[in-house]
Parts: C-alpha cells; structure tokens; sequence
C-alpha cells in the first residue's frame, strides 16, 4: 500500500493518473496538491473527491511548509511530480513562471523530500519526476529518435526549464542518495487536455467553426501518445524501476502537425455530418454547413524557434518493464474525440474564460 502525493493533480494529464491509480491501486492513499493556475481545474476531480481514499489540497510547491506537512501526516512515500507550467507558447511570451515553478518549484520538493524522507526520519521513498522529450531539442528527419543517453539541447523556456529540473532530480540522487527516477514522454493526447494545445484545440476550433491556425508549413513532427499510456509507463517505473534510472516513454506514432490536422477534420467530418443530435448541439460545425472542416485550415506566423521533429526510442521501457501502449493512435483519438464532443460544458467554461483573454493579449492570427 501506498501514500502517494500528486503535484499538479488537477491539470490534464495529473488529472488523469488521479483516476488511473484510484482504480489500479484502490487501497492506496492519493493526496494531490496543486495551485490550480490557470491550466488547474477543481472540478475535474469531484468524482474522485467523493472517494475517503482520496484528498484535494489547493497549495503551491513553492510553499516548503505546506509540502513538508502533506509528507509528514500523510505519510506519504511516494511523490509523483506533475505540477509545472507547460505550455511552450506560454513560455515564449513569458517565461518568468517556468522558472519559478519548473526550477524552484522542483527544487523546493526535492529539498524538502531529502529534509524529511533522509535527514529527519529515513524511509523507503521514491520521487518521480514527469519530465518531457523536449529537453533533448530537435531532430532532422533522418536521426534516430532520442534516447536516454541523447544529450540535452533544449530550445525553448519551457524546455530549458524542464532539463533543468531533470538535472536537480538527478542531482539530489547522486549527491544525497534520493531514491528519484525520471520519465521523458512524447506529446500526450486525450480527455481534460487545456485547450490552447494543438489537439484539443483543433476539435474545438472545428465545433465553434473557428479557423485551425497551423504554425508555418505544418509539416513539424510530433510523437503522440495517449494519456493513459503514458500512466502505464508510470506505474511501471513505480513499479518495477530502480530509483537512478531514467526513462524515455514514447509512441511510435510520428506525425506531422498537418496531418493530425486533417485526420481530426476528417473524422468530425464522418461523426457530425451523420448525426441529427450533434448537428443540432454544434450548429456553428462546418459539418453542420454543409462545407469540410479543411476549409478552416489557415496557415500563421510560425512558433519562434520552433522544434521540427521529436521522437522517442522507448526500447528501455520496453525491454526492461514490459511496457507497450494499449491504445494505438485510431483508438485513441476516436476516444479524445468522444469526450470532448460529450463535455461541452467542460471546454466551453475554459475557452470563454481565461484562455480567450490571454488569446486576445498575445495573438494576432487568428484562432
Ligand atoms: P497542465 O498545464 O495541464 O497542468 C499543470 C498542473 O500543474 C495544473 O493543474 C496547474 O494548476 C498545476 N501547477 C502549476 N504550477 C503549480 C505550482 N507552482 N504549484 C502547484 N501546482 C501547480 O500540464 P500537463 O500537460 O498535465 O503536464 C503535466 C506534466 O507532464 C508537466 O510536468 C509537463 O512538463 C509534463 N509533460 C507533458 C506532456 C504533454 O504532452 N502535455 C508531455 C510530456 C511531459
Ligand atoms: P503543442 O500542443 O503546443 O505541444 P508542443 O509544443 O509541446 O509540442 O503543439 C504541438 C505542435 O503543434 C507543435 O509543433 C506546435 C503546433 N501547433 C500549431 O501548429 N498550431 C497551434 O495552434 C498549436 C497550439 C500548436
């Protein structure tokens, strides 16, 4: 049994490992904590909030008081660190939270785990850190994809700032003996995702027939992996990994962005044009119009520095744990799609919220 801390819990894809693990490991204890910033949402954890095995503590991991008593009273284990700001665009136009959360943030946890799990009162521990492919920069169309000996090279704040908290977490393991492990995922997809990222933001574009802003040519790449796979990794890591060791958690599923583009128009396409209910729910769908979701293609300025091609050598995780994602990209884009044509609520809340403010302040193509 388990006392597990989530950081950053009530953000997409904390949010899913929530649910993931409550129905895995029912014994064990989930307590999250997280600052719910703008990407951070309370409700999408009422469901698990009526479960007694499960706490919600709205705190920021900058705040080493409040960390250092969640670890001691609820004598937590094990800490799964999701919470970071994790937009790139975000961090183009301002990158002074990356560093304060990404950075500090990491590190503020890290000192207080070592305070507490090794100084005080030592105990069996683990502190997993949620890193990303990013950190090792971009690829050319014929280089191998990264492994976990490519060396760092990241390219935008965001990414910066994420290297840097690997290297801390790799640090507090060599120097102090913290029993870390670290796992750098390829893009994830699926259910909660904040819709300023380029799937959900291309559905629900596409509903609200809204352009579809395509940075540049469209033809970078990007590795995608369902949420729920990348959770699995995870659990193995927890599971069956020795602490020192990092992991690279990956798709096979290489697409350029133009093509995600198309294959969603086309599949709202085929589910919206056919369905009486949802051309009366999405009156403002080109489907429901009678023209094809690829007329609202519109090509914008490009992302600056903007990474070509990532992708990901997952033979580590494969071989040593047994790892191999349940869902292919077919299936799980069709059950991305599902829920976000199913939560109209949920999306709409967020689009007309915050997110359309900060669209309006930094953006002059259109979305
Ligand atoms: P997200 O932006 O959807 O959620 C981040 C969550 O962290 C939010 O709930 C937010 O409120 C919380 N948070 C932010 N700052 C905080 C702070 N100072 N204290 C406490 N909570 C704070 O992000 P996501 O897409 O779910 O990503 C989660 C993690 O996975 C990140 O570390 C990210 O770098 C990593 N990652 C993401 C992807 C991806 O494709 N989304 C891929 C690989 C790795
Ligand atoms: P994103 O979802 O922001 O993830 P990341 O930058 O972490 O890979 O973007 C995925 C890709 O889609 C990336 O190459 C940028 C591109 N993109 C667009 O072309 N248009 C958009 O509106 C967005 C948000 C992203």
């Amino acid at each position: 049994m388990r006392n597990i801390l989530v950081t950053g819990g009530a953000g997409f894809i904390g949010t899913n490992f929530v649910y993931y693990w409550l129905a895995k490991y029912p014994e064990d204890h989930v307590v999250v904590l997280d600052a719910l910033t703008y990407a951070g949402n309370r409700e999408n954890l009422t469901e698990a909030e009526t479960n007694p095995k499960f706490k919600f503590v709205h705190g920021n991991i900058l705040d080493q008081p409040l960390v250092e008593s969640l670890l001691k009273n609820h004598k937590i284990d094990t800490l799964v660190h999701f919470a970071a700001e994790s937009h790139v665009d975000r961090s183009i136009h301002g990158p002074d939270e990356f560093i304060n959360t990404n950075i500090v943030g990491t590190h503020t946890l890290l000192k207080t785990a070592k305070k507490v799990w090794l100084d005080e009162n030592p105990r069996p521990h683990r502190f997993h850190h949620i890193s990303t492919d990013e950190v090792y920069g971009s690829l050319k169309p014929d280089d191998p994809p990264f492994a976990e000996n490519t060396p760092y090279a990241p390219n935008s704040p965001y990414a910066a700032s994420k290297a840097s908290s690997d290297h801390l977490v790799r640090a507090y393991h060599e120097t102090y003996g913290l029993q870390t492990s670290i796992s750098n995922c390829s893009n994830n997809y699926g259910p909660y995702q904040f819709p300023e990222k380029l799937i959900p933001l291309i559905i629900t574009n596409i509903l609200n027939g809204k352009p579809l802003p395509v940075y540049g040519d469209g033809r970078q790449i990007r590795d995608w992996l369902y949420v729920d796979d990348h959770n699995l990794g995870v659990d193995l890591i927890l599971e069956k990994g020795n602490a020192g060791e990092i992991y690279n958690i990956g798709g096979n599923n290489e697409w350029t962005n133009i093509d995600i583009v198309k294959t969603i128009c086309n599949l709202i396409h085929e589910r919206v044009s056919r369905n009486k209910d949802l051309l009366k729910r999405y009156p403002n769908c080109t489907s429901a119009k009678g023209n094809h979701p690829q007329t609202l293609i519109t090509h914008v300025t490009d992302r600056l520095g903007h990474d070509r091609r990532y992708a990901i050598n997952a033979e580590k995780i494969s071989s040593g744990l047994g790892y191999s994602p349940a869902q292919s990209f077919e299936t799980g884009i069709r059950k991305t799609l599902e829920w976000f044509l199913d939560k109209e609520d949920w999306w709409r809340r967020i689009m007309d919220g915050s997110y359309s403010k900060w669209i309006a302040v930094n953006y002059d193509d259109p979305k």
